[in-house]
């Protein structure tokens, strides 16, 4: 039934773009499970005691910057009101205690002050957007000089042949997003980790 199976692979990608309602609560526990390496590697490349995740979905990037040594804060940005719940309630703790800050907002319109960040880390998000420029732009803007910007992405190759990114995604090659970090003043160094299905990439870029 290919209207049946493009219905279900477009919800798919409504909701990897935007998390919500029932579906949401169980993509939120997928994305945490299967991005987790990824993440892990993008915290691992935000050092410093102010940063943030942009774009967190299930939380497990604010989780493990929170676990970090030497972590002072902590902001989630996010575009998803119900994922933006789901964090108030898993780190209600780390929110009382002023470690946490999450705020709604978008990669293109950052709740930040210029150079107010040591690192920023965003996973998986880019596909979502038309103008990366604008927000790499806005990254640089808020990470300090010699901080860093990262960006995990799944390859673009393998991304293209799962179905549902048929529907809304953006996929770049892994140069055009190394260059639009590069336009906004970043000097960029990239990696590929051999991720099961899909390989990643992750860009760390340190605004000059
Ligand atoms: C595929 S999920 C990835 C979540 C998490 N980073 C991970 O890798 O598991 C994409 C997330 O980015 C959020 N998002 C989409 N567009 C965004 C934007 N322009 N600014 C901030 N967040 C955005 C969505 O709400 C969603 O939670």
């Amino acid at each position: 039934m290919p209207g049946l199976r493009a219905k279900v692979m477009s919800t798919l990608a409504g909701q990897l773009g935007n998390p919500h309602g029932l579906l949401g609560k169980g993509v939120a526990r997928i994305l945490n499970r299967g991005n987790r390496p990824l993440i892990e590697a993008a915290a691992e490349a935000a050092t410093g005691t102010v940063v943030a995740d942009i774009g967190f979905g299930g939380g497990v990037g604010l989780e493990l910057l929170l676990a970090r040594s030497g972590t002072e804060v902590v902001h989630g940005v996010e575009l998803s009101p119900d994922m933006l719940a789901r964090a108030r309630s898993t780190f209600a703790r780390d929110l009382a205690a002023g470690r946490l800050r999450l705020s709604a907002g978008s990669l293109t319109a950052l709740p930040f002050a210029d150079d107010s960040l040591d690192a920023a880390i965003t996973v998986n998000t880019i596909y979502f957007l038309s103008d990366l420029d604008a927000a790499c732009a806005e990254l640089a803007r808020a990470v300090r000089t010699g901080g860093a910007v990262v960006i995990g992405i799944g390859d673009p190759d393998a991304m293209a042949a799962m179905p549902f990114t048929a529907y809304g995604f953006t996929l770049r090659p892994v140069a055009e997003v190394r260059a639009a970090l590069e336009r906004a003043g970043c000097t960029v160094t990239e990696r590929q980790l051999p991720s099961r299905p899909i390989p990643t990439h992750l860009l760390v870029a340190v605004p000059g």
